[in-house]
């Protein structure tokens, strides 16, 4: 597979979002394991997780250990980069709570090296802003784990533009990433991704289908997904993925997967080109 540039690392233009693995409705561990195997196999070497993709609250981290056994058994594991989040917290009863402490993002940040069984990690995010702690702190404290060399880059998720700009400011220009919830339903994040072109870093678009429980319905909500789908002979999700590609050369999706089919259905998304006029018809939808 083709590749893009997040920082330092090339990783294949098409990534791996690993939620759908960890939290209500997920799969047993073997098909999981498949899962992701078969990304590995399909050329896939960025994967996205965090330590708040489990869904009990005994099992924080749960996709992160998920995904450290299946890199461990694959042969191609150690190419991957693997870029986890800390600042969200899930109690257990299906909500999403927010600690942006610095002393909690370096505590989780421990936390995380050790289901990842790495030094450091490849790439740390912070997940998304806590009102309850000043922004500049939050990101604060991830300059301060690159620095120890905890982490070997830093990101962020769920940040506007000033968010983004004030981010790269504290972390002295070594911001590398954001990631914002980008798909056909949900394109206000536009100004984000403009903004990430201007400053040469990548911008990872979350639930790129709408998310786990809209993904299937991507071709019947959007028409002319569909309609270019079946042109190509592929599905609309497949066009969803290589529309998204054309808008930024440092655009890179993680779509979710939970089977060994959709993940490689997606991977395919590298190798589909559009014509400018069907492009243009999905961008108008
Ligand atoms: N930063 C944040 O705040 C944030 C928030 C949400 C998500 N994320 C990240 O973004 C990733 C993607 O978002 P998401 O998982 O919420 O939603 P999504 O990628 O929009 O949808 C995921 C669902 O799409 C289905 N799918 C995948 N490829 C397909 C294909 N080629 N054809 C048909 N269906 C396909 C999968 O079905 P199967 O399960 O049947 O394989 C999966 O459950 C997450 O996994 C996570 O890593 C980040």
């Amino acid at each position: 597979m083709q590749t893009r540039r997040i920082g330092a690392a090339q990783v294949s233009t098409i990534g791996l979002g690993g939620m759908p693995m960890s939290i209500e409705g997920r799969p047993d561990e073997a098909r999981s394991l498949a899962t992701i195997h078969a990304a590995l196999d399909a050329g896939v070497t960025f994967i996205d997780t965090a330590d708040a993709y489990h869904r009990d609250a005994d099992e924080v981290g749960h996709n992160e250990s998920l995904i450290a056994k299946a890199l461990s058994a694959h042969d191609g594991g150690s190419d991957v980069l693997v870029a986890t989040k800390g600042g969200h917290l899930r109690p257990g009863d299906g909500s999403w709570t927010f600690d942006g402490s610095p002393d909690h993002l370096k505590q989780a940040c421990e936390a995380s090296i050790k289901r990842l069984g790495v030094e450091a990690i490849g790439l740390y995010q912070f997940h998304r802003p806590d009102p309850k702690v000043p922004y500049a702190d939050s990101v604060g404290a991830l300059a301060e784990l690159l620095d120890e060399g905890k982490i070997r880059m830093a990101g962020i998720s769920n940040a506007n533009p000033d968010q983004i700009r004030l981010a790269n400011d504290i972390l002295g220009g070594r911001l590398v990433s954001v990631q914002n919830q980008f798909s056909p339903a949900f394109r206000s994040s536009e100004a984000e991704l403009a903004l990430c072109d201007e400053l040469g870093i990548a911008f990872l678009p979350w639930s790129p289908f709408g998310g786990i429980t809209k993904a299937a319905g991507l071709g019947s909500r959007f028409a002319p997904f569909a309609q270019v789908a079946q042109a190509h002979g592929v599905s609309p999700q497949q066009v969803c993925l290589a529309w998204m590609l054309t808008l930024s050369p440092h655009l890179v999706p993680i779509p979710g997967s939970s089977r060994p089919d959709t993940i490689k259905d997606s991977a395919a998304a590298a190798e589909l080109t559009l014509d400018p006029a069907e492009l243009a018809l999905l961008s108008a939808s």
